[in-house]
């Protein structure tokens, strides 16, 4: 008997036809997250499900999935699972690494560039009518970033990805890990404390994964460390950075500016932050290109149709 699936908002037509050609697929073809109440409803009957990053899975969820084995998740991130519960539960958890490492790394740049020469306020002030001609005194003196330091706050697969395109920079680059890296890793990056990562970066960049443990890691007492001429870059989760103590140091100048790719509350970005002109805000773009988005689904699927058919899937999460 085919196996039932959910798969919880849109997704390629392509992989749908994949997934379709062994399982029974229910597909909720709109690129909205479903309410929680419905998908513990339409997960109900369903041995396996391609998720995403909006899809909350826990104990409440799964005391209502009583037939699912597998939950495979279209981002590298995880933190929408509670993996414990679904370790417990006996239901496989799978993750996308590695095919959005370099586009990720690439959106990195894209951010800590256009924070260091202000390249979105002066986009708008242009479009406003503003420029009355070149200037050698411009207003638009922005910071550089060659022979400046870089510090990457999480040295993973996309740390490195950053800390290789530094050295185009001829950056120093600082990192601070829990597993330092053999000392021949990328760009020379050096590990340095926390603090010291902290004190010393021109431009921060977080890239650690999301959890309880590092919830506003990055807080008032973080920005007091920051030179007041340092940018912090954030793609990773923004629970990691504690946004009022953000707008704060933006307002008051301690840091000299942002880019951020993902917030506390996504969708809800915090006002205040729409006033400022030094950050940058995206809306949670880090792995989106067409190509690095179609790999994540493919490898999604390959994960779940793995679980269904009692392989181990190439990227389990469960200990
Ligand atoms: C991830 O993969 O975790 C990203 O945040 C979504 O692309």
């Amino acid at each position: 008997m085919k196996k039932k699936i959910l798969v919880t908002r849109w997704i390629f037509p392509e992989i749908i036809e994949r997934l379709a050609a062994s399982c029974v697929v229910d597909f909720h073809d709109q690129d909205t997250a479903l309410p929680p109440e419905t998908l513990a409803d339409r997960l109900a009957d369903k041995d396996g499900a391609i998720t995403f990053l909006t899809d909350r899975i826990d104990g409440t969820v799964l005391a209502h999935a009583k037939r699912l084995k597998v939950v495979s998740n279209v981002a590298v991130g995880y933190n929408n699972f509670d993996l414990d519960a679904l370790t417990r539960a006996g239901v496989m958890a799978t993750n996308t690494p590695d095919v959005l490492t370099e586009t990720t790394a690439d959106t990195v740049w894209a951010l800590l560039l256009a924070s260091a020469r202000r390249v979105v306020a002066a986009d708008k002030w242009v479009r406003a009518g503003n420029w009355k001609g070149w200037q050698f005194h411009d207003p638009w003196y922005g910071q550089d970033v060659h022979h400046a330091t870089l510090g990457i706050l999480g040295m993973g697969r996309i740390g490195r990805a950053v800390a290789r395109r530094a050295s185009g920079f001829a950056m120093r680059v600082l990192y601070h890990n829990r597993h330092r890296l053999p000392p021949e890793s990328e760009a020379g990056a050096q590990w340095v404390a926390f603090d010291e990562l902290l004190a010393q970066s021109d431009f921060l960049v977080v890239m650690i994964p999301y959890s309880p443990a590092v919830h506003h890691l990055i807080d008032v007492e973080a920005f007091a460390r920051m030179k007041p001429t340092a940018h912090l870059i954030n793609v990773a989760r923004g629970g990691i950075v504690d946004e009022a103590a953000l707008i704060e140091a933006l307002q008051h100048n301690r840091i000299a500016g942002a880019a951020l790719d993902v917030f506390e509350n996504e969708p809800h970005v915090d006002p205040r932050f729409f006033a400022l002109e030094n950050v940058v805000l995206t809306p949670h773009i880090g792995s989106s290109t067409r190509a690095t988005r179609f790999a994540m689904a493919s490898l999604a699927a390959d994960n779940l149709l793995a679980a269904l058919a009692g392989r181990r899937p190439p990227n389990l999460l469960n200990p």
